[in-house]
């Protein structure tokens, strides 16, 4: 794997998963006008452009995945890392093809990278006749109008409020089995080398009683699993009074109390004991011993947590402002192992080359890794944001050699790692929930299981949305292999 690393900037053993992008899958309801989005970044980015297609449906649009068609073009972007945001420029090129064989074509872009970059972007790239920042999307069909009357439209007003709680995704791209729902936006945390505070702007909770509604919903329709996504979910915090505003659906005698994130996975663990809850990502400051219990209580809630470290090193820590150090890192990760055991899945983020890193610590976030033993990590090499706090009071010191020699000693620590991992699940006996065939092979299928690896098996009499029993007989640092012991297992 480590010989990608001059063309990419982000690596893993779910490498295709994270460089991935989406488009909109074709949807035919006999609508007039056509839209196609891509979508960059993160799972919330992707769970908005579902937010997105709800709003334009509503609108008069279906979405095609042949953006020659579309009427409109929407490019939801990401500016986490520089990479990021020049492949969205790439991006902007082939679509002013096709904007040449189709004048009255819209095109425009929304999420993070145009919050960061509001009417700039309009100057920068002639082609763009939208600038949408992720808190503005029901301002959509409004700014579509002004576009369609030949004029740019930029609507990047950041809400201490909007949660779109009350809008039904549309889902795009869905295997039918699994599903994404944000459960907050925002984030307080200014962690010093991050971008997203400035482009998703303050954190706040959604209503718990629609996060359940949506749960429910998505189980009568045959989904099995739902993701909760926040980028902090652990500072997941509601109540009405907090929230300034009536919940949807409540009752008046219901409970007014605060519901905390253990609080919510609980209520979303009892939707139905058939329906498997994961959440991400989880803040190594804020994580509780009382979500751990929870996750432990209930069969149906995965023992699976994406913990990102950043470093190995308390120097470095705290110049990126991420509140704890290595010793209170490493006592969560204690804690998840009493609690939880070997058999939770841990993973990570990681940052090699972060300005004024020295060898030594850089060797501290391998020796981190070693006593942790992820299962997997997305990896990075520093990449400056402007505006951040890293950005305004570091140089970024570290050359990109260096950063970059340093991500492929960090890379193949994770995968000899994740390798001596997975080669302890072999002989196992494991559920896995099958979410459809394998990329690879037509006779294999896909699932997943409650530690987030995914697990091969050869296809039998069973089809997506069950639930197998396997045993792991092979493995690959990526990738586990099973075969079919018993299907829906009662327990
Ligand atoms: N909220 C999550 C992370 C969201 S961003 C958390 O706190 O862990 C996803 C990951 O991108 C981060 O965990 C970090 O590892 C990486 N990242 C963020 N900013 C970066 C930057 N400027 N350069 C390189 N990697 C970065
Ligand atoms: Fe960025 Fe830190 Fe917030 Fe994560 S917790 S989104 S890394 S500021
Ligand atoms: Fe990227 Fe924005 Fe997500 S910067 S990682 S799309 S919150």
């Amino acid at each position: 794997m480590t010989n990608l690393i001059a063309d990419i900037d982000i690596i893993s053993a779910e490498e295709a998963q994270a460089c991935d992008f989406k488009i909109t899958a074709d949807e035919n309801t006999g609508k007039s006008r056509k839209l196609y989005i891509e979508s960059y970044g993160c799972a919330m980015n992707f769970a908005d452009s579902e937010i997105v297609a709800a709003i334009m449906k509503e609108g008069g649009f279906d979405t095609t995945s042949d953006f020659y068609q579309a009427d409109v073009i929407f490019l939801n972007t990401c500016s986490i890392r520089e990479k990021a945001e020049q492949t969205v420029r790439k991006r902007l090129t082939d679509f002013q093809r096709a904007k040449r064989s189709k004048p009255g074509m819209t095109i425009g872009v929304l999420g993070c990278m145009a919050e960061r970059l509001k009417e700039k972007l309009l100057e920068e790239e002639k082609i763009v006749d939208i600038v949408v920042g992720p808190d503005a999307y029901r301002d959509l069909p409004n700014l579509l109008s002004v576009a369609e009357d030949g004029q740019k439209a930029v609507n990047t007003f950041l809400s201490r409020e909007e949660t779109y709680a009350d809008i039904s995704p549309v889902r795009l791209n869905s295997n039918g089995v699994t599903a994404f729902v944000s459960i907050m936006r925002g984030c307080d945390n200014m962690c010093s080398f991050c971008v997203v505070p400035f482009t998703r702007g303050r954190e706040r909770s959604r209503d718990p009683y629609s996060i359940v509604n949506e749960a429910k919903d998505l189980f009568s329709r045959g989904f099995k699993e739902v993701t909760l996504l926040g980028q902090n979910v652990d500072s997941y915090k509601w109540s009405p009074e907090e929230n300034n505003k009536a919940r949807l659906n409540k009752k008046e005698d219901e409970s007014t109390t605060v519901i905390n994130f253990a609080n919510l996975l609980e209520m979303v663990a009892l939707v139905d004991p058939n329906l498997r809850v994961r959440f991400s990502t989880s803040h190594p400051k804020d994580i509780t011993d009382e979500v751990l219990h929870t996750i432990k209580k209930y069969d149906n809630i995965c023992k699976y947590i994406h913990l990102p470290a950043q470093s190995g090193n308390s120097r470095v820590l705290e110049m990126m402002n991420r509140t704890y150090d290595r010793e209170w890192y490493l006592e969560r990760v204690s804690k998840i192992r009493e609690i939880l055991g070997e058999e939770c899945g841990i993973s990570s983020d990681m940052i090699t080359g972060f300005c004024s890193e020295t060898e030594e610590e850089h060797q501290d976030t391998l020796s981190l890794m070693d006593i942790v033993k992820f299962d997997f990590s997305y990896m990075f090499y520093y990449s400056e944001r402007p505006g951040t706090l890293a950005a305004k009071k570091y140089p970024d010191d570290i050359s990109l050699e260096i950063k970059k020699r340093r991500l492929s000693d960090v890379i193949a620590k994770q995968s000899s790692t994740s390798l001596m991992r997975n080669k302890l699940d072999l002989g196992k006996e494991q559920i896995i929930l099958v979410e459809g065939a394998s990329k690879k092979s037509a006779n294999d299928f896909k699932g997943r299981n409650s530690a987030n690896k995914v697990v091969i098996v050869p296809a039998g009499n069973y089809s997506k949305g069950d639930y197998l029993k396997v045993k792991i007989i092979d493995c690959t640092p990526a990738t586990l292999f099973g075969e079919v012991i018993e299907i829906n297992p009662k327990n």
